[in-house]
């Protein structure tokens, strides 16, 4: 893909700086001559899996500017890469080689906000907890929620279709998002910043930019719908004697908490421990966490506090009493530090991962019964293969969204190896598409996963999916060798 298309030159950069107020450029090149370890950051993936090799980041401050640039390096080909927060954990945000990384973070207005139907609009570079922020005082919240909230960007959100906490709740962003803004790889502005409930009118184009991970244009600004601020909201750590426990809980906690229930997320043993070790949230008592094989976070969300206690005391009251009981016990959080503290456990496994070593990470579609499985059988296979101690592969993890059919499968090694990875791949697609699931439910391609899109799609999509690209994007100059080979 990169066959066509040019690195960035001097000449370039001296066009960019007439483009950019000067702080907006940052080039090793001449006449910007920036230090390159200063372009680290951007080069660098929040893994530190992936490293491009970019010369020049661009940081925008408005969609004329955006336009102006990437049609620049369409008539020059020269290759493009969208970058947001950069948290992204497919590889991609960062260049495969040394493409121009267009940065959002200077484009983070709110533009309007309706407090009657919701409905905000923001500039692409707007972080998630800042928009969280933003609307909390007209009493509405964001349709998601994610542990990198604190960098990541709504632009960045769209582009990956991030799922998230409150998926469960508020639905996809295929929902919730109204309208877009977009700068097409030919530099034209595509304005589809609607904000409109109702909109039938033929192919809904804004669709094909959410998920898109930036290689159909550069998302600039969007049209969001977000929801009224429940009135009141709790959660519980509930401890399980056995996995198998989870699906029957699942269907219970559905039934009982029917319209409060706001999440149903999993963490087994492995990823609690890890959790606890690295100092993401408080454990519980020795007491509590004895004999359990894996741990579910519910929260509830409703219109009146004393309502949803009385349900959730009397949910717990019904699992602990029964005859068999589902649960061992359940952690019911006091106040809001708790609320808090509890939610960290499940959250601040990615952090607590990653400080423990190098994750391969897989997130998974499959069914919510067969998570246990998954994790059991990868461990092990890499057992199998010798590669289960402390030099290689320390911990084989699994957490993630029940509610949504989501497992996030961990492999947590001292460094990322090439028998490591020969271990896990295809090995780990394959269990995927035995269970016609699918090998990105809410992470993304990117670059880690380009070769693995046929164990979850067919020839016929994938076909149509390279028309669309080529329809945009005939070049191939933004974001190229992600999400298509
Ligand atoms: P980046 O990482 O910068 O970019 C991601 C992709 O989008 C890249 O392909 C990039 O080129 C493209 N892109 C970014 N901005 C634009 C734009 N304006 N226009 C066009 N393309 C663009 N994901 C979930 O789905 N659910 C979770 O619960 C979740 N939790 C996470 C927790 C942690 C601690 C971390 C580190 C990550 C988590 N993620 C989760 C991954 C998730 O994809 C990102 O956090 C987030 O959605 C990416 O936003 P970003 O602004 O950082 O985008
Ligand atoms: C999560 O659910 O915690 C996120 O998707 C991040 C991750 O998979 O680690
Ligand atoms: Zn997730």
């Amino acid at each position: 893909v990169f066959s066509t298309l040019n690195p960035v030159t001097d000449s370039d950069v001296t066009h960019f700086t007439r483009i950019l107020s000067p702080s907006s450029v940052l080039s090793t090149l001449s006449p910007v001559s920036t230090p390159h370890d200063e372009l680290d950051i951007y080069n660098t993936d929040w893994m530190g899996k992936y490293r491009g090799k970019s010369t020049t980041v661009l940081k925008p401050k408005t969609t004329e500017e955006v336009s102006e640039i990437v049609k620049w390096c369409h008539d020059k080909r020269i290759p493009i890469v969208p970058q947001g927060g950069n948290t992204g954990l497919v590889g991609g945000s960062v260049p495969l080689k040394d493409e121009v990384i267009l940065s959002l973070a200077n484009m983070s207005n709110v533009r309007s906000f309706d407090p009657v139907s919701g409905i905000l609009v923001a500039d692409a570079g707007c972080i998630l907890q800042s928009l969280t922020d933003y609307v909390a005082p007209y009493d509405h919240i964001m349709p998601l929620d994610l542990g990198a909230k604190g960098s990541c960007q709504i632009g960045g959100n769209v582009s990956t279709n991030a799922g998230g906490l409150r998926l469960l709740r508020y639905g996809s962003l295929h929902g919730s998002v109204l309208g877009l803004e977009v700068v097409l790889p030919n530099g034209t502005i595509l304005d589809q910043l609607t904000s409109l409930r109702k909109d039938n009118t033929g192919y809904d184009l804004k669709q094909l930019f959410i998920g898109a991970e930036g290689t159909l244009g550069v998302i600039t600004g969007v049209s969001i719908l977000t929801a009224p601020a429940p009135q009141a909201s709790n959660n519980v750590i509930l401890a399980l004697p056995t996995f198998d426990n989870v699906v029957p809980l699942f269907k219970t906690v559905k039934r009982q908490l029917s319209e409060i229930l706001s999440a149903f997320e999993f963490i087994d043993r492995t990823a609690y421990n890890l959790a606890v070790k690295h100092g993401q949230g408080r454990a519980l008592s020795d007491e509590d966490v004895e004999g359990a094989e894996c741990f579910i976070l519910v929260e509830t969300s409703g219109g009146r506090r004393e309502h949803d206690e009385e349900k959730l005391a009397d949910l717990l009251e019904h699992l602990l009493e029964a005859d068999k009981p589902l649960i061992n016990t359940g952690v019911l959080a006091q106040n809001p530090a708790q609320f808090s503290s509890l939610w960290a456990l499940r959250e601040g496994v990615t952090e607590a991962v990653s400080k423990e070593g190098k994750a391969y990470k897989y997130d998974i579609s499959v069914p919510a019964a067969t998570f246990k499985q998954v994790v059991d059988t990868t461990r092990d296979h890499l057992r199998s293969k010798g590669l289960l101690n402390e030099d290689a592969v320390k911990h084989v993890l699994g957490y993630g969204h029940v509610g949504d059919g989501n497992l996030h499968l961990n492999i947590v090694a001292k460094a990322y190896t090439p028998e490591i990875q020969a271990a896990l791949e295809p090995f780990v697609y394959e269990i995927v598409a035995s269970h016609r699931g699918s090998v990105s439910a809410e992470h993304g391609i990117g670059a880690m996963k380009t070769h693995a899109l046929p164990y979850s799609k067919t020839e016929v999509s994938i076909a149509l999916m390279r028309k669309i690209k080529e329809l945009f994007d005939p070049r191939g100059i933004m974001n190229p060798g992600k999400v298509l080979e």
